[in-house]
């Protein structure tokens, strides 16, 4: 199976690439930037120059591929807004591969989308859906919620760095997950003909408040966190000012996000049904506390190094 990887710089995409490529697939990544993505032709993958926002560049890349991966989003620095990317650029994607007869296409849609049909990137995840389903494609969706990726510049770079942590004050619970995981549902379901023409939710087993992390990353670490606390209304106030002009719109599009994230709202869903149709065991799940143990005893072992350096460099000055 020759697979295309859209959004294979990203969070996500690239933890799909490299399991892709350790399961022995052929993979193509349609990219924007070749300097940015340099890391996956080491790795191994071909690259082909595309741009979601350029319809023209899409039917060539798609021609010997059989199923398509798309992890892309909008960038929130990209001066244009989130729509031309993840609503017109995706629905021009799913035309030309019903037109180059793709076995499978991939989309990752958000954790309760149809609940918040008025948040601008729900929305759009919901019409692309739409048109998924609508199509002659067997697809696969995947609802996600939060990565732990994330967590680590939300929460546990700022505590290392002594920094103030903003958290509102109803956070919602949110099961996080490991995007390593997510990665090896998606490349399991390419060979599942029970997950064709199917939605599931990809999730962590656990959901988590902000205040919950915070706590795991002071024990870890060692260190005490500092919080401010953000009153919702500001929230408010900021996301409809950003409105107000167009190039602040994308951070007004992802300020209605937070907000609904900071009301106090549950994010999970039952992972047993998925876990067993892909013969994964739940416990293959890496937890929160696994994830960010790995990543704390790795960041102190350096700075011990760093300082032992340092010690070292100053004694043989003095020396
Ligand atoms: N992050 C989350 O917490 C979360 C939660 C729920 C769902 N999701 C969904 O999961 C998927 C992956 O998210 P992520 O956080 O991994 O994304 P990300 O890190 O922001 O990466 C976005 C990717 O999309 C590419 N891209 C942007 N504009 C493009 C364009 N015009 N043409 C082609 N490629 C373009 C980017 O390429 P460049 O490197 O060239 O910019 C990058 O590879 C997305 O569908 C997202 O909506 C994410």
């Amino acid at each position: 199976m020759s697979l295309l990887i859209i959004g294979a710089t990203g969070t996500l995409g690239r933890q799909v690439v490299r399991k892709a490529l350790d399961e022995g697939f052929s993979v193509t990544c349609l990219v924007r930037n070749f300097r940015r993505a340099a890391f996956l032709k080491e790795w191994g993958a071909v690259l082909i120059y595309g741009d979601l926002k350029k319809p023209e560049t899409i039917p060539p890349v798609l021609k010997g591929i059989t199923a398509i991966i798309d992890a892309s989003t909008a960038r929130p620095y990209d001066p244009y807004n989130a729509s031309v990317v993840d609503l017109y650029g995706k629905i021009y994607l799913i035309q030309a591969a019903e037109a180059a007869r793709i076995q499978r296409f991939i989309f990752f849609s958000i954790l309760n989308a149809n609940k918040y049909s008025e948040i601008p990137l729900m929305n759009l995840k919901l019409q692309v859906e739409k048109r998924l389903r609508k199509s002659t494609i067997p697809y696969t969706i995947f609802n996600l919620c939060g990565f732990y990726q994330g967590i680590i510049s939300q929460y546990s770079l700022p505590i290392l760095d002594q920094q103030s942590i903003w958290v509102s004050s109803e956070s919602s619970q949110i099961s996080y997950i490991d995007t390593q995981d997510i990665a090896k549902f998606t490349v399991r379901s390419l060979s599942v003909p029970d997950l064709e023409n199917k939605q599931y939710s990809l999730v962590g087993l656990k959901a988590w408040n902000s205040f919950d992390i915070i706590g795991l990353c002071e024990k870890l670490s060692g260190q005490r966190a500092k919080i401010s606390t953000i009153p919702l209304v500001i929230l408010q106030l900021t996301k409809d000012f950003t409105k107000l002009f167009e190039w602040t719109k994308n951070i007004s599009e992802r300020l209605a996000f937070t907000e609904i994230l900071s009301k106090g709202e549950n994010f999970y869903d039952d992972m047993t049904d998925i876990c067993t149709i892909s013969k994964i065991n739940p416990n293959e799940i890496t937890t929160l506390e696994d994830y960010l143990q790995e990543y704390f005893t790795r960041v102190m072992k350096k700075l011990k190094t760093l300082n032992y350096d340092l010690d070292k460099s100053k004694q043989d000055i003095n020396f």
